[in-house]
């Protein structure tokens, strides 16, 4: 079988599109703050791309970049001004951070009312318990991908390998809400093969190139690679896509898939902490 592409740019630009009509009939604008602090690259341009996308969709953008040097004080001391700040709905701080700042610190400062990312504990914990909150936006746009081309999702055997707590950890809590059998393989796992093999939806978070090959994957399986490696200027998957895609009934790839998506989800969230907020 040859794959279908899960074309998660096309899906995402439908999103931006219904998100800029909704916030062309709002009075007062939506608004995201996204700290970066230092240089690194793929941050930056990260950190970019959310600038376009809120420019794209009428959201204000407040982009905050802070030197490298910068101590956790002054950081924590930023955070505080956003949560006190009127025009500012959703309150973003790019990760990693420099090792002298510990992520822990500024995340549990945000006001999780503004935690647009569903890294803070309290919708961390939320979320475990199943009750309303942000749900981190990579996850959100693997089962709203999932759930856009119709690939059923209740019953399955899900497999997810990599348990971090922004994307394995709650893609796999995602999956077993929806009702599917839900396994999490993880860099200590043995015969990892063995259980990938048995995948009706094998979902891949590593950051190893090329992890999973054709002879891994189940006949007709729906593939998403969520991994990103850069390479220069090239994006690369877990999953070896040309073998992989000739076997599954499914692919999202990378670039292309997931990536625009965690974008979209984003804003989405930014519209759900405006709607929160102004709104009560
Ligand atoms: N760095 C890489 N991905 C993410 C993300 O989803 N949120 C934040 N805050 N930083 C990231």
């Amino acid at each position: 079988m040859t794959a279908t592409i899960i074309d998660g740019k096309k899906t995402a630009e439908k999103i931006r599109s219904e998100i800029k009509e909704y916030v062309s009939g709002l009075k007062k604008k939506p608004g995201l703050a996204v700290i970066q602090v230092g240089k690194n690259p793929a941050s930056t341009s990260y950190v970019n791309l959310k600038e376009k996308d809120c420019k794209e969709v009428g959201i204000y953008s407040k982009i905050i970049r802070l030197v490298e040097e910068i101590s956790e004080e002054e950081l924590v001391e930023k955070i505080i001004e956003l949560n006190k700040d009127n025009s500012i709905h959703g309150i973003l701080v790019q990760l990693p951070l420099p090792k002298h700042v510990n992520e822990e610190v500024a995340i549990d400062m945000i006001n999780p009312l503004k935690d647009v990312d569903g890294f803070h504990p309290v919708n961390a914990g939320n979320f475990f318990i199943g009750k309303a909150g942000f749900v981190p936006c990579t996850p959100k746009g693997v089962i709203r991908l999932l759930k856009e081309y119709d690939i059923p999702i209740e019953g399955k055997n899900a497999v997810v390998v990599g348990r971090s707590n922004i994307v394995g950890k709650p893609i796999a809590m995602l999956l077993m809400m929806n009702n599917a059998t839900v396994t999490i393989c993880h860099s200590k796992t043995k015969n990892l093969a063995e259980y990938t093999k048995n995948a009706d939806i094998l979902v891949v978070a590593v950051g190893k190139p090329g992890l999973i090959k054709a002879e891994m994957v189940k006949e007709d399986a729906a593939i998403i690679d969520v991994g990103i490696t850069r390479t220069g200027n090239l994006l690369k998957g877990d999953v070896d896509f040309d073998s992989v895609s000739k076997k599954a009934s499914y692919i999202a790839p990378v670039p292309g898939g997931v990536g625009p998506m965690t974008r979209a989800m984003l804003l989405e969230n930014t519209i759900e902490a405006y709607n929160n907020i102004e709104r009560g």
